[in-house]
């Protein structure tokens, strides 16, 4: 009979198949460090041409140190169509799919569920569902195990154990930190907290161990994402109110920040991606005084449409027309060094512009199908610099030699990347965040 007694044996002993269902920027990094660890690890996903890519070796999008690991034999990536057998293989099961947001700003539990339909096809008693994707605090034991418990009419954490155990690795550094990181391990009961411990223990025999409830591991996720968030917010409050006072934000918070022990005031810019836009209102829906990520999220948001009403000021003080621009945009990406354009900040001033009539020629030397760096910056009259990619730190000659109007051109670095002086002495019109 299986039991979960059984199981924590059979993961001391590695001798247990892992399914991780979701082979996104989440789920794909992690089966392969667990694969590269030496444990026989299959992924799922419902995307076939993903899966197809991974299957041949291809990275579906950029990860530091993660192409080496794709071709592992302890790794089986699988189409979730035609999988029952390779479900029914393993013994416990990762979920990583996506929890984006609704139009109305709601977890859309869709991808979560569904993966839950996929892994009950087959029976799951004496085996282990972990939770991995960022959910509102007690998702586990409010929504998954209902849901879980009325499909099979087994009972969690006596028939088959659950764990909130959530991600948190920096997206082009996951492989690193997945092994690195210390792991919160959020068990429904002891049993199942202490199989995850063994397992994730596979990836690094040093890795250090949190063990809390469920609800407190989904929370402990979104109170990281949400403090860096807020304090980013902050940064681009005193970036505004530099610009109203006529000095220059990134000066002043250099300034409070170097050698005072109880500085640390993140630089201003755009603030975006998948998880810090939406994790926020994972709180929301049950917090008394959700006031405060709210007005980060409006002063985090408004930061493109700034850039925009900002660039509109300089061109009616230049007596120029601003829905006659060509606005060469550098970077698409949600931060630098990335290819994610989820949520991207810089994509949204894109949109602004262009509801405005104005031309928008986007290069990002990280997104495929964005135009060359040459057709961006030729003609423009505005070059903005909207994403740090470290590629964009010595641009000023590069633009100055490719521009067929010369140096009549405004650059909006939101940034701080570019030196001021470097700019003005080719000519160029700077502009910054924070600074006026
Ligand atoms: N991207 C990050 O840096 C990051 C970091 C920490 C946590 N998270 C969280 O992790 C979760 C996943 O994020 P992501 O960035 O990997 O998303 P993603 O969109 O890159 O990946 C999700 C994958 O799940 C697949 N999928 C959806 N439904 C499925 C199903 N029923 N069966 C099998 N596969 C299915 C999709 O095809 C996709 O490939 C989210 O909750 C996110 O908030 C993301």
């Amino acid at each position: 009979m299986n039991s979960l007694k059984e199981l924590i044996t059979k993961v001391k002993k590695n001798d247990f198949t892992l399914g991780v269902v979701g082979m996104g920027r989440v789920g794909l990094p992690l089966a392969l460090v667990f694969a590269n660890a030496g444990v026989k690890v299959i992924g799922f996903d419902q995307n076939k041409n993903c899966v197809n890519k991974i299957k041949h070796s291809i990275a579906p999008f950029s990860e530091a140190g993660m192409e080496e690991l794709l071709g592992s034999k302890n790794f089986e990536p699988v189409f979730c169509g035609n999988s029952l057998a390779k479900i029914k293989a393993c013994d416990i099961y990762i979920v990583c799919v996506g929890t984006p947001l609704t139009a109305s700003y709601h977890i859309d539990y869709g991808q979560l569920f569904s993966a839950l339909d996929i892994i009950l096809q087959s029976p799951l008693k004496g085996k282990l569902v972990i939770l991995r994707s960022t959910v509102p605090p007690g998702t586990l034991e409010e929504r998954v195990l209902p849901f879980i418990e009325a499909k099979t009419g087994l009972k969690a954490g006596v028939d088959f154990g659950a764990a909130s155990c959530p991600e948190r690795m920096l997206e082009g550094h996951a492989i690193e930190e997945i092994v690195k990181l210390p792991e919160i391990i959020g068990g429904f009961n002891a049993i199942s907290g202490d199989i995850a411990v063994e397992l994730f223990k596979k990836i690094n025999h040093g890795k250090k161990i949190l063990r809390t409830t469920s609800k407190s591991a989904e929370l402990s996720k979104l109170y990281a994402n949400m403090y860096r968030y807020v304090n980013f917010a902050l940064a681009n409050e005193f970036a505004l109110l530099a610009e109203d006072f006529g000095q220059d934000g990134t000066e002043i918070i250099n300034i409070v920040n170097y050698e005072y022990p109880r500085g640390g005031i993140p630089r201003p810019g755009l603030v975006g991606g998948p998880c810090l836009t939406k994790d926020g209102y994972f709180l929301l829906s049950n917090t008394a005084f959700p006031d405060l990520i709210l007005l980060a999220s409006r002063l985090n948001e408004f930061m493109p449409q700034h850039v925009v009403n900002r660039l509109r000021l300089k061109m009616a003080e230049k007596g120029k027309v601003f829905h006659a621009l060509k606005v060469g945009l550098l970077g698409t990406a949600f931060k630098g060094g990335s290819d994610d354009e989820r949520y991207s900040p810089s994509v949204k001033i894109a949109e602004l512009l262009e509801s405005e009539n104005v031309v928008v020629v986007r290069h990002d030397p990280h997104v495929k199908g964005t135009e060359s760096f040459q057709k961006a910056v030729k003609d423009a009259d505005v070059v903005i610099v909207a994403t740090n990619h470290p590629e964009f730190a010595d641009i000023l000659p590069r633009i100055h030699k490719l521009r067929k109007k010369g140096s009549n051109c405004i650059i909006f670095d939101c940034w701080d990347m570019l030196d001021k002086k470097t700019a003005e002495k080719y000519g160029f019109d700077y502009m910054k965040l924070g600074s006026k």
